[in-house]
């Protein structure tokens, strides 16, 4: 399965809590797009596509949810409550993210503009390319 916890370093101090995120070091790719879900309804599930070449990297700087991520072979369920971890997603996998907590803010970094047709939304198709 393909996708990587990254650590980012945290400046804490007697204030609080610092995270810096900068391209081509902690975030390993050109950051051409910064979005995030907040104010998320209780039991909506997002997500429920892949991409053929966007990177990303998902941090929940506030709350929790959960990522089920499917290479077509295998699903894994990743819990991301950790405003200094970021879940780093580089190839075509399968995505949901569902158990939003009520402060949940997901941030999501992407190497790309938004592109619709970067998006894979079939699974069925999405399984054909992933040669499952
Ligand atoms: P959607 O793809 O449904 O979000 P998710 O995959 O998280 O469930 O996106 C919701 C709307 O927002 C849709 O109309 C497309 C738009 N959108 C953008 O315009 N730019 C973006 O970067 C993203 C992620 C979505």
């Amino acid at each position: 399965m393909s996708f990587k916890i990254v650590n980012f370093k945290c400046f804490g101090d007697d204030r609080g809590s610092l995270v810096a995120l900068e391209a081509n070091k902690s975030v390993p790719f050109n950051i051409k797009r910064v979005y995030y879900i907040f104010s998320t309804k209780d039991g909506v599930s997002r997500g429920f596509h892949a991409h053929r070449k966007l990177k990303q990297v998902a941090v929940c700087v506030k709350g929790s949810c959960r990522f089920v991520l499917d290479d077509g072979k295998q699903k894994t369920h990743v819990l991301l409550d950790d405003a200094t971890k970021g879940l780093l997603i580089e190839d075509l996998i399968w995505r949901e993210m569902y158990d939003f907590s009520h402060e949940c803010v997901l941030m999501v970094l992407g190497s790309e503009y938004y592109d619709e047709s970067d998006y894979v939304r079939d699974y069925e198709e999405f399984l054909e390319l992933s040669g499952c």
